[in-house]
């Protein structure tokens, strides 16, 4: 039997009184590349801030290996395996790349392992955060992610705004943490292509709810899905 590792049940929560989810239900199971799309500010951003305790629960109940977590706090969840790479790639600018990383170091993480996945880092590991390019501190951001050894890692649109060899490096670094079976990979990505290519599975989201659960061959073969609830279109192959 597949092991559930992350199932969220009924889930409504936002900003304040304001509720962006509005019930959203879905299981990961262990080892699992679940993918989440869909137009801007439908939540998915939210969604993940929701997982990691950011934001307000209004509602539901969200399970981590067998044990409710929503009553945790942010630093907790991340104690238990969850690791989130923001949107906003929060890294620290002042520091350099090396000291960047040590900070996020956790439980068995070396800084080797970082730059064994990015030997770009290690080549600058002497500059700061603020003096990397865009990709660069993209790298950096899930480097010190991955340093904390997540069992679970939320991306948050880890390729927006990078060139393409960059976006496949890092495609790449995702599907080879995904291959050990120890890191559970939750994918939110506009580049849908990529994301359903990367995926077990896609959850698409609209308005807080989730409209669309379902496999990438059947994404692929029914073009009405994305082009209904994303407004996007895959290139034809
Ligand atoms: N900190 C906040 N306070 C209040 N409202 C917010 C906050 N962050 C986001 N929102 C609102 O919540 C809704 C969902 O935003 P969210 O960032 O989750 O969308 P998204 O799907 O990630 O969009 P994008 O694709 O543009 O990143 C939007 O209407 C947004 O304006
Ligand atoms: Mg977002």
């Amino acid at each position: 039997m597949v092991e559930e590792l992350l199932s969220l049940k009924d889930v409504r929560a936002g900003y304040g009184r304001t509720e962006i989810l509005n019930g959203v239900s879905f299981a990961v199971s262990k080892g699992e590349r679940l993918a989440v799309i869909g137009r801007n500010g439908v939540g998915k951003t939210t969604l993940l801030a929701t997982i990691m305790g950011l934001t307000r629960l209004h509602g539901g109940a969200i399970t981590h290996a067998g044990a409710r977590i929503d009553a945790l706090p942010t630093h907790r969840r991340a104690e238990r395996g969850l690791g989130l790479v923001p949107q906003t790639r929060d890294i620290f600018k002042s520091l350099t790349v090396e000291e960047n990383i040590v900070a996020g170091l956790r439980g068995e993480g070396t800084l080797e392992q970082a730059y064994a996945l990015f030997p770009r880092l290690k080549e600058r590991r002497r500059n700061r955060g603020g003096q990397l390019s865009g990709g660069e501190q993209q790298m950096l951001a899930i480097a010190r992610a991955l340093a904390g050894r997540p069992s679970l890692l939320l991306l948050d649109e880890p390729l927006e705004g990078l060139a393409p060899v960059i976006c496949d490096m890092l495609m790449d670094v995702f599907r080879r943490l995904a291959a050990d079976g120890r890191t559970t990979v939750v994918l939110v990505e506009q580049h849908v292509e990529m994301a359903i290519d990367f995926a077990d599975r896609v959850i698409i989201l609209d308005a807080g709810q989730i409209v669309y659960e379902g496999l990438p061959a059947d994404i692929r073969s029914d073009g009405s899905i994305l082009s209904r609830f994303v407004g996007v279109a895959l290139e034809p192959t």
